[in-house]
């Protein structure tokens, strides 16, 4: 059963001479644990994807199913339930409040979420690599360090799918790197998944998938890097196993012959 399905999705912006077509037509199976790579040229309706998937907008026309579910359309308190319960978002600028400390920014969305758990908050903002930045303001930190509490305050709301816009946009390659293996780590080991908009194809290293879209419509869908490191370790692990069995069989051999 996928985690999410998207049947048709359509997503009109005004009418007649001004209607924008932002997404024409998605149909889209994600599975828990995928990590996704979001492409296409500005205007091509990625953050109006990301925006229906986390249920902050509604479609036009078609369907959206969470775990079979079909996500709630036109009820403002039921879609604000349904984010609160399985979405974290991650801007691209933050939106930090300035006037929190890291730490209080990480629980002021647990408490929003109705989960809030100081443990789980310094150890999520450990896990960025931020141990011993609890206490600072956001102005008392690097774009790349705020970046990584945006991740930690998403992730500390235990979401079920991480949806990331253009979250590497504004920081240089080395912090960029950073902030993503940060955040691909901890998405795989709580088997989250991922969505994420870049406009940097060296960042599909990081997914097992790759999803391209131009003028609201899908137009690849392919393995990312992970996946095929994901293959290539399978492959090999295989290998091992059959050259571990011939050994096996030799030794039987040997033995057969030494005992007669
Ligand atoms: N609120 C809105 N009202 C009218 N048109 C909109 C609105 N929001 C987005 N659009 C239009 O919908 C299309 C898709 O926009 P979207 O923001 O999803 O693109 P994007 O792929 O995220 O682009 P970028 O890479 O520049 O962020 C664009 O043509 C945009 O102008
Ligand atoms: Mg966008």
């Amino acid at each position: 059963m996928a985690l999410i399905e998207l049947n048709g999705i359509t997503r009109i912006y005004g009418e007649g001479e001004t209607e924008v077509r932002a997404l024409d037509g998605i149909d889209l199976s994600i599975e828990r644990g995928e990590i996704i790579a979001l492409l296409g040229p500005s205007g091509s309706g990625k953050t109006t994807l990301l925006n229906i998937i986390a249920a902050l907008d509604e479609p036009t026309e078609g369907t959206y199913s969470f775990e079979s579910q079909e996500v709630p359309n036109g009820n403002v308190e039921a879609m604000t339930t349904f984010r609160r319960e399985n979405i974290g978002y991650i801007f691209q600028f933050f939106n930090l409040l300035g006037d929190l400390t890291a730490l209080e920014n990480v629980l002021l969305v647990q408490e929003i979420a109705g989960v809030r758990d100081k443990e789980l908050a310094i150890s999520q903002l450990k896990e960025v690599g931020l141990e011993g930045l609890e206490d600072r303001f956001p102005a008392q930190m690097s774009g790349g360090q705020r970046q990584r509490v945006a991740i930690a305050r998403s992730l500390s709301k235990k979401p079920n799918i991480i949806l990331g816009d253009e979250l590497t946009g504004n920081l240089d390659s080395e912090t960029s790197n950073q902030v993503m293996d940060s955040l691909i780590e901890t998405c795989r080991e709580g088997d989250l998944t991922t969505m994420f908009v870049t406009h940097d194809t060296s960042l599909t290293r990081f997914a097992t998938r790759v999803i391209n879209l131009d003028s609201g419509r899908v137009v690849s869908d392919e393995p990312g890097g992970l996946s095929t490191m994901a293959g290539q370790a399978r492959s090999a692990a295989k290998d091992i196993a059959k050259g571990a069995k011939n050994i096996v069989e030799s030794i039987k051999d040997v033995a057969k012959d030494i005992i007669g």
